[in-house]
């Protein structure tokens, strides 16, 4: 399986901040709001990701994680010139995917599970079609929603209805078989003008291939994509840090318990970002105390 990850868009709704900045880089509490969805792709144990974000922001992600291999990964990074929509993800990294399965993951989206790691290589295994991540949200007008039966099976899937029927949104990470590379080039732009991924799921639902999972009660997930979802997600990401002692989507330390990197070579990451930071403090005292 691949990862891609969409860092595109012209983050509009976060004008002016997005002016001169890429939304995916800017700080989620104490880290670049990329590390969180790079994060869940490598729970999911892809290590072969391709980045995609606008012409103008492109050599700032490539000088920020570089070729991925201080965290045992492969990096790829490619340009969307205009936000065509999410499925145009698929478009662009149709050569990198080849014929393998595809996790596709929106750079504005942070999950929150302990089980997270395990529960996404157990879908890996069981993707048929289509999987998609369900989250019941307060405000569905907001995003995809989806509408499952009594016993859980995903029934619909409409684009930001004015009325929801349900309160199930559909987040930013899907899986997809290779089929996806095909049924993508079969969509048509929608009225705003963009390759809907909505419909590209819609394709898998009516052939009976696609699945959903709720993340339920016990998980957290953000979009970002407002001022004030970006607070929230901080304020999330502060308490249970501090509350814990812990650091959610701390990349190098991902790296390390999934066995893409050693505990010397964790060690060095830390000491790079500086002993004087909590982030590296922080990351040498994991090596520390697995060594
Ligand atoms: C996109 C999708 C939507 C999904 C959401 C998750 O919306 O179109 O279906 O629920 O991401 O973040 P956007 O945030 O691009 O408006």
């Amino acid at each position: 399986m691949r990862g891609i990850l969409l860092a595109g868009g012209s983050g509009t709704r976060l004008r002016p901040v997005t002016r001169v900045a890429s939304k995916q880089l800017l700080p989620v509490y104490n880290k670049p709001m990329i590390y969180y969805p790079l994060s869940v792709l490598m729970c999911a144990e892809i290590r072969e990701i391709l980045i995609i974000t606008t012409p103008g922001f492109l050599e700032a992600y490539r000088s920020l994680l570089g070729d991925g291999s201080w965290l045992g990964l492969d990096l790829r990074y490619a340009e969307q010139p205009s936000p065509d929509g999410l499925a145009d993800a698929l478009r662009i990294g149709s050569d990198f995917v080849g014929d393998e399965q595809i996790a596709l993951i929106l750079g504005d989206n942070i999950f929150y599970s302990h089980q997270l790691p395990t529960m996404l290589q157990h879908e890996r295994v069981l993707l048929d079609g289509c999987t998609l991540f369900g989250y019941p949200v307060a405000d569905p007008e907001r995003y995809g929603i989806a509408v499952t039966d009594a016993d859980g099976t995903l029934v619909s899937l409409e684009e930001k209805p004015e009325k929801p029927t349900s309160n199930l949104a559909v987040t930013g990470l899907y899986f997809y078989d290779n089929d996806a590379l095909a049924l993508t080039r079969e969509l048509t732009p929608s009225a705003r003008g963009e390759l809907e991924i909505t419909d590209l799921n819609n394709k898998y639902l009516a052939a009976g291939r696609a699945r959903l999972v709720n993340l339920g009660r016990g998980s957290a997930w953000f979009d970002t994509g407002t001022h004030d979802s970006l607070l929230d997600a901080a304020t999330f990401v502060q308490l249970i840090e501090k509350r814990q002692g812990i650091r959610i989507a701390c990349i190098e330390e991902v790296a390390y318990r999934l066995g893409f990197i050693d505990a010397d070579q964790l060690f060095e990451l830390g000491r790079r970002t500086g002993g004087s930071t909590e982030y590296g403090r922080y990351v040498m005292d994991v090596a520390c105390a697995s060594a």
